[in-house]
């Protein structure tokens, strides 16, 4: 079985770098980039855009920590990843510090003070997914200045102006569009015309800009200087909060200056559990993303799938039917863990998870049905960003932040130059209105005011006997925790190399809509015809997730990048 059909093979190799950066100074290590994994002396960022991942290498060679370079990453990635980088959105920072210790900082969009959960119901009363989507009434209170602002306070060790600087000179002199962003943006031609302040960012006198063009975004940067200066409220209050507030009534939302000055990160207890003696470190609630992983991994643990063999239909089966459990019980409680009463620890215990694996047969699929629950949000694209970061003490960070769907809202905010964020669509669509599709419906994750909406993200550390053995995350609506998941087994069950754990194809089951997805080439016609002969409907994609990680070589100590080559531009940085 070729696991990595039509994937580009990977190699760990210095002839991989693509490129050095600064002239090497006496004792200023060079930075190695590479679109392909990446062996680095001492730290490593890997992210979606080669500048975003430079620019957080450059912060971890000059002296800043791994929570440092996360925030010049994630700030980078706001001016050259638009279409999921962002400061008008929200996410979710995992940290493990050298000691073993770790924390989660928790930077969630809100619902504004306004919010109810009848809000996405047009004046027919019927649901209407266009408000729900895309109107000013999708957009959630932004989070993501608020928890680097949070992170860096507690746990940066570099100023903070240093840290947004990168960013600034990338929008303000501009930087260089890849094929990939190229194609991104005139994929938007059309729909961007409805949104006049985004048609002009990202369009030069109408026409897309070709590979090789230099994008500068002026607006973008002037809010980047009142953020580097004046810190989160550069961002929450005054200019920036004004002209938000602005857009908002000119189109209808809700968000108000008020809802931005009361907007706070929130620092977390992670999520933890085990998994054949590895340790994990994920996200706790308002993401459903660390519980949910831990619940299937204590679930798989009591299966022999390294018998079974990767890929294979017994495999498969094992994994569908572990998903399709937790994606119930995530339908069922998961929530802003400020407005429910959310049962991580039964969720995640083994003992919940012997009761589970009890009703999995060996060699038959389970059915799904909405009235497991008496049902959500059925629509997640597939555009978020996943970075890792590991700095030479060892501290490990593990960001995964959204703008909801591709580029967001598409509004941007006009003099302000960033982007908003639809992911008020993460709220349950309406009170009781779960179906076969995958909508759900029920009580916990409806809109509130101030409640933050039920994610799927799933940052996540894995770390073996005391030391850190990888940073994984991903992109991809429900299907991140998935993917991780995979990744996971792929490392602890197949004892796959890193590169082989990321690039091996993968599977996705959320319970509704009761079809197993399956990437192109994940196992031959003649394993899915029996796959599908054990009642699984079966539906083939062309791909899941895109995984920036990193991993700690066992042998030396060192940082692995390894960027997922399902995305062109991913890069490892290091040095
Ligand atoms: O928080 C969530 O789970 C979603 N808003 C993430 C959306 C996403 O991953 C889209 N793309 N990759």
């Amino acid at each position: 079985m070729n696991l990595r059909q039509s994937l580009p093979p990977v190699p760990l190799s210095a002839a991989l770098l693509l490129t050095a950066c600064n002239t090497p100074a006496a004792a200023t290590p060079d930075i190695a980039v590479a679109h392909g994994a990446l062996r680095s002396e001492a730290g490593m960022v890997v992210s979606a855009y080669p500048d975003a991942s430079r620019a957080g290498a450059e912060t971890l060679r000059s002296g800043g920590n791994a929570v440092d370079a996360a925030i010049a990453t994630g700030f980078a990635l706001a001016v050259t990843h638009p279409v999921a980088g962002n400061i008008g959105g929200g996410g979710f920072m995992v940290i493990r510090f050298p000691d073993g210790r770790s924390t989660v900082v928790d930077f969630r969009e809100k619902a504004p003070l306004r919010a109810h959960p009848e809000m996405f119901l047009g004046e027919d009363g019927e649901y209407s997914s266009r408000i729900h989507h895309r109107s000013h009434l999708a957009v959630g209170v932004p989070g993501t200045v608020a928890g680097f602002a949070l992170a860096h306070e507690k746990y940066g060790a570099s100023e903070w102006a240093g840290l947004v600087e990168p960013a600034v000179a990338l929008a303000r002199d501009g930087f260089e569009v890849s094929e990939r962003l190229a194609g991104s943006l005139a994929g938007r031609l059309e729909a961007f015309r409805d949104y006049p302040a985004t048609f002009a960012q990202f369009f030069r006198e109408g026409e897309p800009y070709a590979p090789g063009d230099i994008l500068v975004q002026a607006d973008l940067a002037a809010t980047l200087q009142r953020i580097r200066d004046r810190g989160r409220d550069g961002f929450y209050a005054g200019e920036t909060a004004r002209l938000l507030a602005e857009e908002m009534e000119r189109g209808g939302g809700w968000i108000t200056e008020e809802d931005l000055a009361r907007y706070r990160a929130v620092e977390r207890k992670p999520v933890r559990g085990t998994y054949r003696g590895y340790d994990i470190i994920s996200m706790a609630p308002p993401s459903s993303g660390g519980t949910a992983l831990v619940q299937m991994l204590n679930v798989l643990e009591g299966f022999d799938l390294a018998a079974m063999g990767a890929n294979t239909p017994a495999h498969a089966h094992h994994l569908v039917e572990a998903m399709r459990r937790a994606f119930r019980d995530r339908a069922l409680f998961l929530a802003d863990p400020d407005f429910a009463d959310v049962p991580v620890e039964r969720l995640t215990s083994k003992a919940y998870a012997d009761e589970i694996r009890g009703t999995i047969e060996a060699h038959a699929a389970s059915p799904s049905s909405p009235s497991d629950v008496a049902a959500g949000s059925g629509w997640e694209s597939d555009e978020t960003t996943h970075y890792s970061v590991v700095d030479a003490g060892g501290m490990a960070v593990s960001v995964t932040y959204t703008l909801e769907g591709g580029y967001g809202s598409y509004i941007t905010v006009p003099g302000a130059g960033f982007l908003l964020n639809n992911e008020m669509g993460d709220f349950n669509a309406r009170p009781g209105l779960t179906d076969e599709r995958g909508l759900i419906g029920t009580e916990p994750n409806l809109a509130r005011p101030e409640q933050r909406m039920l994610s799927s993200m799933t940052p996540t550390i894995l770390a073996r006997d005391g030391g850190l053995v990888a940073v994984i995350g991903s992109p991809g609506g429900r299907t991140i925790i998935n993917t991780v998941l995979q990744i996971v087994v792929n490392v602890a069950d197949f004892g796959m190399s890193p590169t082989e754990a990321v690039t091996s194809r993968r599977l996705h089951h959320q319970w509704l809509p009761n079809v197993a997805r399956l990437e192109e080439g994940y196992m031959s016609e003649a394993d899915a015809y029996v796959l599908a002969a054990m009642g699984h409907e079966i539906a083939w994609i062309r791909r899941q997730g895109i995984a920036h990680c990193i991993f700690v070589d066992p042998d030396t100590g060192m940082p692995v990048g390894v960027p997922d080559p399902r995305d062109s531009d991913g890069t490892a940085a290091g040095y």
